[in-house]
Formats: structure tokens, C-alpha cells, sequence
């Protein structure tokens, strides 16, 4: 396996989107109807989606610097003209897509991003199209009551399903895996499992469907990557968990809380990383936007980093993807530290 992983490369498996910016004045509240702002055109069909977005920001990040990690992306293309823009963009950032497969039954995946131009903020809402239901030939099965078999992607045109051994034979080129939710959950369990076996390093972004995760996912996966927001949705899916009279733990609450100010608790955010702990995770990494980020290590070490201040006179403009570039500056950085 290390002779096969000589050469550093990263897979990044996950969705696709072809996204549509609307801009507005402030996100709506419930029930509320919101007007485009007028002075600002809306976007169509710009490349995103976790996975791409993560992939093109590795391949950025990694021209950027002296070691050049090869990057490759797996997913699946919509039937739809846009699955030509996303292929575009990942191939033009050097992105290999040989591993990728195109549904014949499904659109591409749709982000509809609301975003407010003076602030960055934004908010989305992600129709799923091919990266839920393209994956049939890895035994992802979404043929739901009251639709036909034949509704299925590729189960007509793909008998079989990929082994375990097929999917080994296809991350074990890679120094790398990273992950994200916007695909279905058996796809990165089958994905993380094989990386396990092979001892290539895993990376599991929470960020996309809100969903309870297996024990032997957070097992599979070095990194388990939420936001603040994802750290509490998907901790709340497990059973409560003391704080243990930890005095490594107080210390960190101590130091970390006065740097972060009241708007986040961080005894909190601490109580979820350990219950995700306790329910398989190793090393527990939070993002929190401008607070920076947290790293709570599975042998209970605690980091925190701050995030780089903006220079002066410049503004946040768009917070899209910004979590996705964290979580590619992460796997670079993690890759060519292991190169050392
Ligand atoms: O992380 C940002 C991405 O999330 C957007 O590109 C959107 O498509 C959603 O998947």
C-alpha cells in the first residue's frame, strides 16, 4: 500500500451543484415571502456543491505550494446540460474525474443559495438530484413505496453492485479521502471503510443532510469536521454526556471562553465533541466562522485556533464555501504534514 501511495493524492468523494445566488436584503424569518434585490443580478448555475467546491479548493491549494498532490473527485454527473459547466470546472483545476459516473435518470444537484451582499451571510437549500440518486451501482437503493424500480438509477443498467474489493482497488492509489454529507451516507461508510483497511486517512465534513451517523463511520474517519451548527444537530442524535471532572477540560473552557466571548458556550460545544467521542469519533475538529476553530484530539488534547483577521478595509462579501476551503486548507495541510 505505502509503495502504491508513493506519489500524495487526494480523493475527495461527495455531491455537486450547480448553484443560483439570490441576493436579498436579510435572510427571511418563517412564513416570510422576500423580494431579489434589485441591484444586484442573481447568479445561475455556478459550480459548487461540497464536494467540488472541496475538490477544487485541494487543487488550488495544492499548485499553490511546492508539493503537488494529485487531486481526483468522485461523484455523479447529472443528465443535464449543467453537468457540463461542473465538469468543466473541475477538469480546468486539474481535478481527475475518471472515477465519476453520470446518472441517466437524474438532474444534476441544485444549491439555491439566499445570500445578503453587505454582510456575506447566507443560507441555502439543496435539491439533491443525481449525488442522492446516482449510486446505485453502490448498492444505494432509493426506490422509494410509490415509485417503480425502474425510477431507480442505473438499476437497469447496472445488475451488479461494486465489492468491497472494487471500491478498495479504487482508494488505494490515494493518500487521502475526504468526505462530506451531501451524498448518501452508505456511499461514505463504504467509501471510510475501505480507507480504514487500506490506513489512508479519512476526513468526514458533517456539513449537508442532517442525519445520525453509525459508530463505524466516526470510527472509519480520522476528522470529523462540523460547524458549530452541525456539531449540535448531529451530537443531539446521541445520548447526553457529562463533562468528566477533567481538569485538561476546565482548563481548556478557562483559556478558550475569553477569547471567543459569550456568543458561543464552549463547555457546550466541548459536552458534543465528547459525546460524539463516546459514540465512535476520534478527532473532533469545529469550525466556528470568524471565532476560528477547535480541534479536540481523540487522546483529549484541545487546540484552539483563531481565525486570521480580515485586512483592514476589506469586507465579507460571500461566506459560500468558505467552510469547504477550510476543510481543503485542512487535508492539504494534513497530507503534507504526514510527508514530512
Ligand atoms: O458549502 C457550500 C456549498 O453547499 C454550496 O456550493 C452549495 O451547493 C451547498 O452544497
Amino acid at each position: 500500500g505505502a509503495e502504491r501511495r508513493s506519489s500524495s493524492s487526494i480523493l475527495v468523494a461527495g455531491s455537486l451543484n450547480a448553484d443560483t445566488f439570490l441576493p436579498i436584503s436579510r435572510l427571511p424569518s418563517s412564513g416570510e415571502n422576500l423580494t431579489l434585490l434589485s441591484n444586484v443580478q442573481p447568479l445561475v448555475d455556478v459550480p459548487g456543491g461540497k464536494g467540488c467546491n472541496q475538490a477544487i479548493a485541494c487543487a488550488k491549494l495544492s499548485t499553490a505550494t511546492q508539493q503537488s498532490p494529485r487531486v481526483a473527485f468522485l461523484g455523479q454527473f447529472g443528465n443535464d446540460a449543467v453537468s457540463e459547466i461542473l465538469k468543466e470546472a473541475l477538469t480546468s483545476n486539474n481535478v481527475d474525474i475518471k472515477l465519476c459516473g453520470k446518472s441517466k435518470l437524474h438532474p444534476s444537484g441544485r444549491g439555491y443559495v439566499m445570500i445578503v451582499p453587505n454582510t456575506g451571510e447566507v443560507s441555502a437549500v439543496i435539491s439533491p438530484g443525481s449525488n442522492f440518486y446516482g449510486w446505485s451501482a453502490w448498492g444505494v437503493s432509493t426506490t422509494k413505496q410509490n415509485k417503480s424500480r425502474a425510477d431507480d438509477d442505473d438499476d437497469l443498467q447496472q445488475p451488479s453492485v461494486l465489492t468491497d474489493e472494487q471500491i478498495e482497488g479504487m482508494v488505494s492509489s490515494f493518500s487521502l479521502l475526504q468526505l462530506q454529507c451531501e451524498v448518501p451516507n452508505l456511499v461514505n461508510l463504504r467509501l471510510a471503510r475501505a480507507a480504514k483497511k487500506l490506513d489512508i486517512p479519512v476526513i468526514l465534513d458533517v456539513g449537508g443532510e442532517d442525519r445520525r451517523m453509525d459508530r463505524e463511520l466516526l470510527q472509519c474517519c480520522d476528522y470529523l469536521i462540523p460547524n458549530e451548527t452541525e456539531l449540535e444537530r448531529l451530537a443531539s442524535h446521541y445520548d447526553d454526556e457529562q463533562l468528566e471532572d477533567d481538569i485538561t477540560i476546565q482548563k481548556a473552557i478557562d483559556q478558550i471562553q475569553p477569547l471567543i466571548g459569550k456568543s458561543l458556550d464552549v463547555t457546550t460545544l466541548l459536552k458534543n465533541t465528547r459525546r460524539l467521542q463516546k459514540n465512535g469519533a476520534n478527532n473532533v475538529l469545529v469550525t466556528l466562522g470568524a471565532h476560528g476553530s477547535i480541534l479536540v484530539t481523540k487522546h483529549s488534547s484541545i487546540l484552539y485556533q483563531p481565525s486570521c483577521p480580515l485586512p483592514s478595509g476589506s469586507s465579507v462579501v460571500d461566506e459560500t464555501g468558505a467552510g469547504d476551503c477550510y476543510r481543503a486548507g485542512f487535508a492539504v495541510a494534513l497530507l503534507q504534514q504526514r510527508q514530512c
